[in-house]
Order: structure tokens, then sequence, then C-alpha cells
């Protein structure tokens, strides 16, 4: 076990993610775990996070300085190094200017955390104070123009600092460093696996609720589906999961998902199949947000009546994801709060929450899904709005409007699948502008709808671009739609960019 001790770095998960791809099992911990605690945990080796503290404030966060009598190797990385400094009795000071972005590091010394590394290389800094002179035994292992002591180290006591991020990718080494302290310095083994999360996250699932029973919004989305497998793991029948089927989505998809969990995975799944409930709330309304707040709106009290029915339940499952955690660490696990991934649902629903997925990230948790066997069109499945179909249909939605961009969307999936383009892209999927134009076929005049594709390539969704598409893919699927589908008699495809565009149209 490697402890991250985190003092609000921003990049504490990142530390943690790093370690984990070197196949070692780490935890972070907030600041003031005290030093029992520490020693009742065993960790063979303790990592000190950045921070956006000066160790001069007010509210600096520090740590018991007996930290450092314990024999465990250290490496203090940014704030973490400055802390570690100034504790020992070395000098931080500010900076004229802060150091921020790409920055040559000239190494002075080539072992231990260095070792395999030339004499530079490039690293990312970002901080407004800097360590004049080290703590006594302390050398400096590594210096920039700006920077006397960028790195330094007591190699007698096993503690080292960095002044900069060896743990994002804009240091290019850094992982080289990380490894260096793990396997070198700390003799961790690397033997760490998806598997070994796994065994790890159903026992703490199991310590956490007991016998009490679960309920989960399941949406068929990876994160939703591995929590639930998880947790289903951890305590089988004492978990519930609700699929709403709000008659938005795609072609096939609700059976799919429905024989997925019940038959595949043998779980209770409650099937609201409510299409007519929320057709009847949506009929007329064009305006994109009334649209998203009713089908939101309806959601909830679809999810209320079903939990309702089940009795008393304790818990809710919910696939939170690392980026998606605003509060920072492990210090906010057992808050209860009202669920708002299930589009907010109201505060008198009291639940404490199971967040199985929270310390991960997106790849992890498709790393994570393959190991838990979830079939392949789950683990790839492209991100999906809650209110699906609704907010791809622009103006009004009606029977005839849905069924025609379903299948309109079924064909792009299809010949993206076909292309092998479907895992490359981020997004890939069809809309319906509120649109007719004139066409001809046969040696008929057509008056019909005009389908939209929009196809986009992003790192998280929050900016994007759109995919420079093969021409033969292009009119593969434009020649499908208007020949297989009735009703629409032009395909255009979207060529901008979020921003200044968004990828769904409204
Ligand atoms: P926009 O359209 O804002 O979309 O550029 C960014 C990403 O978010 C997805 N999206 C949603 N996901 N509920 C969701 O779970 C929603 O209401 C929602 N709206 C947009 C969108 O598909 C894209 O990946």
């Amino acid at each position: 076990l490697i402890l991250i001790m985190d003092f609000g770095g921003q990049y504490s998960q990142l530390i943690a993610r790093r370690i984990r791809e070197c196949g070692v099992y780490c935890e972070i911990v907030s600041f003031k775990i005290s030093i029992e605690k520490i020693k009742s945990m065993s960790p063979i080796g303790i990592v000190f996070s950045g921070g956006p503290s000066s160790v001069y404030g007010d509210k600096a966060p520090k740590c018991d300085p007996q930290i450092f009598d314990l024999n465990i190797p250290i490496l203090g990385i940014c704030y973490g190094m400055q802390l570690t400094a100034y504790t020992l009795g070395g000098k931080v000071a500010h900076c004229e200017s802060r150091e921020y972005g790409n920055t040559r590091l000239l190494i002075d010394k080539n072992t231990d955390i260095f070792s395999e590394l030339g004499s530079e290389t490039q690293v990312l800094m970002s901080h407004g104070d800097y360590i004049e002179t080290p703590p006594a035994n302390f050398v400096v292992t590594a210096h920039t123009a700006n920077t006397p002591v960028a790195a330094m180290a007591n190699a007698l006591r096993n503690i080292y600092g960095v002044q900069f991020h060896p743990e994002v990718v804009h240091t290019p080494e850094g992982m080289k460093i990380i490894r260096n302290f793990l396997f070198d310095i700390c003799q961790c083994r690397g033997d760490w696996n998806m598997g070994s999360f796994v065994d790890q996250a159903i026992a703490a699932i199991r310590k956490q609720v007991g016998n009490k029973r679960v309920l989960c919004a399941l949406s068929g989305g990876i994160d939703s589906s591995v929590a639930a497998v998880l947790v289903h793991r951890a305590v089988g029948d004492q978990l519930t999961c609700v699929y709403v089927n709000h008659g938005f989505m795609r072609k096939n998809e609700s059976e799919q998902v429905v024989k997925t969990f019940r038959d595949g995975f043998n779980m209770n799944l409650v099937y609201a199949n409510v299409p007519e409930r929320f057709m009847n709330r949506i009929a007329g309304v064009t305006e994109p947000e009334a649209k998203r707040k009713i089908i939101g709106d309806e959601f909830i009290r679809v999810f209320e009546t079903e939990a309702n029915k089940l009795g008393d339940i304790d818990f809710l499952v919910q696939g939170t994801l690392y980026p998606d955690v605003i509060e920072s660490g492990t210090d906010t696990a057992a808050v209860i709060k009202s669920h708002h991934n299930v589009g907010g649902l109201p505060e008198d629903m009291k639940f404490a929450l199971v967040e199985p997925l929270r310390d991960l990230f997106k790849d992890e948790v498709r790393a994570l899904a393959r190991e838990l066997n979830l079939p392949e069109e789950i683990v790839w499945r492209q991100p999906f709005p809650g209110p699906g179909l609704a907010i791809r249909i622009i103006g009004e939605i009606t029977e005839e409007r849905l069924e025609i961009l379903r299948e309109a969307d079924a064909i792009v999936q299809e010949e993206i699948k076909k292309a092998d383009m479907y895992r490359k892209v981020w997004q890939s999927f069809a809309i319906l502008p509120a649109m007719k134009s004139v066409g001809v076929m046969g040696d008929e005049r057509t008056y019909a709808y005009t389908v939209g594709l929009r196809i986009v390539s992003s790192e998280d969704g929050m900016t994007a671009d759109w995919v420079r598409m093969p021409y033969e893919v292009l009119d593969q699927i434009s020649r499908r739609i208007v020949n297989e589908v009735k009703g629409v008699n032009r395909i255009v495809y979207d060529v901008t960019s979020k921003p200044p565009s968004t990828i769904e149209w409204e």
C-alpha cells in the first residue's frame, strides 16, 4: 500500500491513477490522518500531494511531523516538498513571479528517483513558493533556471522531494520518476490490477451496506452499469435496479439493457416501461430547456414511484467517476445527500450513496467493465444524453418523428461500426431538424425531412471537433437513410466544432 496524503492538490487523483498504472495499490487520505492510523495501515511508501497553499499561510495544511520518523519512504510533490523542507528545517521563500508551465529541469544527481534519466528533461512547474535552502542532510538533486532547489533528497532517510509535477503528461519522464520511487525506493511488487480492485471494492461495499437494501438507477451507460454489477457482486439480491424507459431510447436499446442485466447478470431489475407518461407531457413542447425539465421531472416521479413500491431502501448506487467529483478526497465519502446524477432527486429522498467508481477515470472504468465481463456493447457504448432522442428532435416530438430518427440513428450506428469507427469517435448520431425540403424520388416530387449527422471527436465532451469522415462512409449512410427511412429525402453533415456549437443540438 502506498498512501497519498492529500494537501488539496488538483492532481491528487492523477497521482493515484499513475500509481495504479504501475500495478501498485494506493489510497488517498487527508493530511489530517493520525500517526496511529498511518501505522495501522502499514504503507510501504507515502506521497505528499501538491496543494494551493503556502506553508506560511494561516490555514496551510500540515501533517503530523512524526511522519518523517516512521522510516517509511516519502516523496513530496510541489507543496508536499515545500512542507517537507519547512518541517525539517529548510527555508521556503516566495517567488518573485510564479513559475508556471513547461520548464527545463537540469538534473544534478542521476540516482534514486532520477536514475535512468539524462542530465536534463522537461517538467511541468506550477508554484508560487520555492525552497531557498534544503534542510540539513538533504542534497539538491535538480534545479531549473529559476528554481535553485527543483528536487532534493535525503537518500539515507529515503525522503525525496520534487518541485514539479511528475504525474502529469506534460512531464514526459514523470512515470520513470514515479516508477523509480515505487520500485527502487519503496520496493513495491507491482502485482495489483483491476481484479484486485474488484475484490477491494466488493469488500468495501459489503462493509458499508451490511444487510441493508440498495437501489440503483440503471441507464445502460457504462458508469451506472459497472457500478450496478459491482454492487450486485457484493450484495446480490439486496440490490434492486430501476431502469426507466422514457420512450426516447434508441432502437432496441431498452430490451437489450433489460436482457443483459436480468438474464445475463441475474439482477433484480424493475423495468419501468412508461413512454406514454413522457409523451403525454412533452406533446407540443418545442423549447429545449422545457423538454429537458419535463423529462428530468417525470423521470424523478417514475423513479420515486418505483422506489416507494420497494419499501425501505437505505442506499443509492451512483456511478460517479472521479471527474464528476467536485468535493475532494475521501473526507466526503459518507455524506448523505440527494442524488443529482439521475436528474436531481428531491431533497426529501434521503439515501446514503454508494459510489464505487468515485476514484476512477473513464478508461479505468472501461478496464473494470471488461474485468466484470460486461458485454462489449456496454463497455464501448458512446455517451448518450439522459433525455435521449427527445433533444435530438428539434421542435415538436411526435411518434412519427421519433420513429424516423430512431431508424436513421440505427443506420448511422451500423455504418459507423462497419467502418470500424465507432470506438474511434466520441459520438456519432443522427439529428432530426424541424425542416422539410423538396426532393425528387423516382419521377415524383417529395417534400420530406432532412436528417443531420453529428460525428465528433472529443476527450471529455467539454470541447469537440467534427470528424473528417471518409466520403464513402458518409455516402453510404446518406444513401441508406434516404432509401430505408420513409419520410427523409436529404442528409446534411454538421461541420461545426464545440465551441461555438454544442455536441447535442438542444
Ligand atoms: P453538449 O451538447 O453540451 O454535450 O456539447 C456534451 C456531452 O454531454 C452529453 N449530454 C448529456 N448527458 N444528460 C447526460 O447524461 C444530459 O442531459 C446531457 N446533455 C448532453 C452529450 O451527449 C455530450 O456527450
